[in-house]
């Protein structure tokens, strides 16, 4: 189980504070598709941040596995994200001199597993994400829909229990974004991982097994028959 207890979360100082999540609370389901939705601006992309481990809040848990994320020692936080978190941004975030391959292949090399078994691992989800043709290339030499794959090759490789993702087909055509998100589910369905996906995109309600929606610095259930916000 994933939680927010209580969090609340501003930006700025004084006059210029800016309070973006307040008292929020929501548990969200382990091994299913959880929509974020939400206007741009709206705290989306900071609920993510929190949820997974790359800003804590001003007050209030994030609890995880039934423990407090950020209380956590910086290494033991580092590890669990390491171990359990994948991660897929709109900007992609690769290493532009690592090839396709060294691209998916880094986070296991992080994690110190053997060559054998990093090739093995980097091979099959080079394969599975059709990147093989691409596998010597850099990122420079892809197209957007072919670095965010690498992206994805990346954050599932060691098969994490959870996926963040934060509009990750904006930058895409709209084809190219549909097979990202159709990838994104394939995997959450065949290892049982649970994906929080950010998005302004309506799209998402058709895909997603739960659809929330921030407002007014707080989750709420989406609506699915509403057609707009
Ligand atoms: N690092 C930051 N410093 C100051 N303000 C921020 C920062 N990050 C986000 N904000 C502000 O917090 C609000 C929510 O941002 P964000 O979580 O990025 O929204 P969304 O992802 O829904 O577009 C916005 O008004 C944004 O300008
Ligand atoms: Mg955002």
């Amino acid at each position: 189980m994933l939680e927010l207890k209580d969090v609340s979360k501003a930006y700025g100082d004084g006059d210029q504070k800016q309070l973006v999540l307040s008292q929020m609370n929501w548990s969200f389901e382990v091994g299913k598709f959880t929509a974020l939705m939400g206007k741009s601006g709206s705290g989306k992309s900071t609920v993510l941040n929190l949820l997974s481990g790359l800003d804590q809040p001003d007050q209030g848990q994030v609890i995880f596995f039934g423990q407090n994320l950020y209380a956590r020692s910086d290494a033991s936080l580092s590890d669990m994200r390491l171990t359990n978190f994948g991660y897929i941004f709109q900007s992609f975030n690769l290493i532009s001199n690592l090839t396709t391959y060294e691209n998916i292949e880094y986070p296991l090399y992080l994690m110190n597993i053997k060559s054998a078994e990093r090739k093995e691992k980097t091979l099959k989800m080079a394969e599975e994400l059709g990147l093989m043709s691409f596998r010597d290339k850099l990122p420079s030499q892809l197209s957007g829909g072919q670095r965010q794959r690498v992206a994805i090759g990346r954050a599932l490789v060691k098969k994490p229990k959870y996926i963040f993702a934060d509009e990750p087909t904006a930058n895409l055509d709209e084809q190219t974004g549909a097979e990202i998100i159709s990838l994104i589910q394939k995997m959450q369905k065949q290892h049982g991982t649970t994906v929080v996906y950010v998005t302004h995109d309506l799209d998402i309600v058709n895909i997603a097994d739960t659809c929330l929606y921030l407002t007014n610095r707080k989750i709420e259930n989406y609506d699915r028959t509403r057609h707009s916000y």
